[in-house]
């Protein structure tokens, strides 16, 4: 497939977003009443955040505030807390554009966990955008992002606000993965990969009311909404607009196909999230400036083994996953499944489970010349929950503590693209996260 503007000079939103600033020089103004700003403490994932927050905050003096809609259950959830009696509550509704401003603005950084973000999310994200405010959250809803990232992007720019979606197991594993790959590509090779296939080896652990929340809202808006599947399957959908090109096939949700991975010698099965991941990806390779290659293809599924055993577990799961999509389709079938089967808000698994989930996954990145190398990144804790927020508080502590060594300016970022190995090294101290190479094979 070709890439229109490739040969031009570079996007306007890409030539903004690659510039590269001195330190200090963006950080958003250092006298604020807080450094973080914890919106939606009182939810499954929120209140969990609450409390690594909390714990991380102490060791290094950060001052915070929980807020959310309801003072009593922030009540709760501060008298639970490490030096919960030195942390501010905020009480406010999300769609309060006045609100959101006032709070944003008595902040250096807000960290969010309250959605579907598409419902909740974008009057925060705009007070962010204009009061030069840093902001991070768990959203991996591709066309709200393109549509905060359209709205705000020039605001962002001009205040210095840093914005970050995505920052919980959604896309941080995956968008990290891919550049602690290419850099150890570059430094052994002195090349990057032109093709990464990232397999996910293993994930147990389970998922909360609000990442159901927002499946069921994403079904309905792709009910009236005509771009919605175009912009699912546009593989380029997140980068910047002139540069929505390139050699990766569109990406399929739960297509009903099942493939033979010959590197790691397994069959492979979709992956729910692989399309959301790919998505940020390939936009921290465009708003980088390419340091992947113009032609670097990313696709993200999961593995099973080898064997008729492997092919039938791979099949059955796609076939689940393929009647699951249909079912949420429906109406009818979306409301049955809402009642009786899915979380609900607030709720999300067992401390067990959480405590013992855990997931892996394998790079598997091959070199122009065919040399294939392979990294492992693997995470203590369940994927939805336990990991995604210890994850969500080491991004917001990385705005909040890191501005001044943060390289790039006010934006719409992703994890990898405003971060990088600043964010790799707190979660692999702080948040259960390891990042390895495996030994790199002649082509
Ligand atoms: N990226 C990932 O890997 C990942 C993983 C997990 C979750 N998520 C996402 O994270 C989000 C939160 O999930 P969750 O399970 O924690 O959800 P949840 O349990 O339903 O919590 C939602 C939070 O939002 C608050 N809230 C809702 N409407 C509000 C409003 N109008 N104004 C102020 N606060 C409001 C709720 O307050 P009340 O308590 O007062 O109701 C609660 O604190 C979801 O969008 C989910 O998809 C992403």
């Amino acid at each position: 497939m070709g890439r229109r503007n490739r040969a031009g000079a570079a996007s306007r939103e890409d030539r903004q977003q690659g510039r590269r600033f001195p330190m200090g020089e963006t950080s958003p103004r250092a006298e604020r009443e807080f450094d973080i700003v914890l919106w939606g403490a009182t939810g499954a994932t929120g209140r969990r955040a609450a409390h690594h927050l909390a714990r991380r905050g102490a060791e290094n003096g950060v001052s915070l505030a929980i807020g959310g809609r309801n003072r009593a259950k922030l009540e709760t959830v501060r008298d639970g807390l490490a030096g919960g009696d030195t942390i501010a509550i905020l009480v406010g509704d999300s769609l309060d554009a006045a609100f959101m401003h006032d709070m944003t603005a008595r902040t250096r950084v807000v960290v969010s966990t309250v959605g579907p973000f598409a419902l909740y999310g974008s009057e925060l994200v705009a007070a962010c955008a204009a009061n030069g405010t840093h902001y991070c959250d768990l959203t991996g809803e591709p066309q709200w992002m393109r549509a905060m990232i359209d709205a705000h992007q020039d605001t962002a720019r001009r205040t210095g606000a840093r914005i970050v979606h995505a920052c919980g197991h959604d896309s941080i594993p995956s968008d990290l993965g891919v550049q602690f790959l290419q850099e150890a590509a570059v430094a052994r090779h002195g090349k990057p990969c032109r093709r990464i296939a990232n397999r996910i080896t293993r994930m147990k652990g389970g998922f909360s009311g609000g990442t159901a929340a927002s499946f069921v809202n994403a079904m309905k808006v792709r009910e009236t909404d005509p771009d919605f599947d175009r912009l699912s399957q546009d593989p380029y959908a997140l980068c910047p607009e002139g540069e929505r090109d390139g050699p990766d096939g569109p990406d399929r949700m739960m297509p009903l196909e099942v493939s033979w991975d010959a590197d790691l010698q397994a069959w492979t099965k979709p992956f729910f999230m692989g399309p959301m991941n790919s998505k940020v990806v390939r936009r921290t390779n465009a708003i980088m400036d390419y340091p992947y290659g113009r032609d670097f293809t990313y696709q993200e599924t999961a593995l099973t083994r080898g064997g008729i055993g492997g092919w039938w577990a791979a099949m059955s799961y796609t076939l689940f996953g393929r009647a699951l999509l249909i079912a949420m389709a429906i109406p009818a079938t979306r409301r049955l499944l809402q009642r009786r089967v899915l979380p609900k808000s607030g709720e999300g698994p067992s401390k067990e489970v959480r405590e013992t989930g855990s997931y892996e996954m394998v790079m598997v990145g091959e070199m122009p010349d065919g040399t294939i190398l392979k990294a492992r990144i693997t995470a203590q804790g369940d994927p939805g929950v336990r990991s995604t927020t210890l994850m969500l508080t080491e991004a917001a502590l990385c705005l909040a503590e890191d501005a001044d060594r943060i390289a790039v300016g006010g934006g719409f970022w992703t994890p990898a693209a405003a971060m990088g190995p600043l964010l790799r090294d707190r979660i692999t101290e702080h948040a259960g996260l390891s990042f390895e190479m495996m030994d790199d094979e002649p082509g």
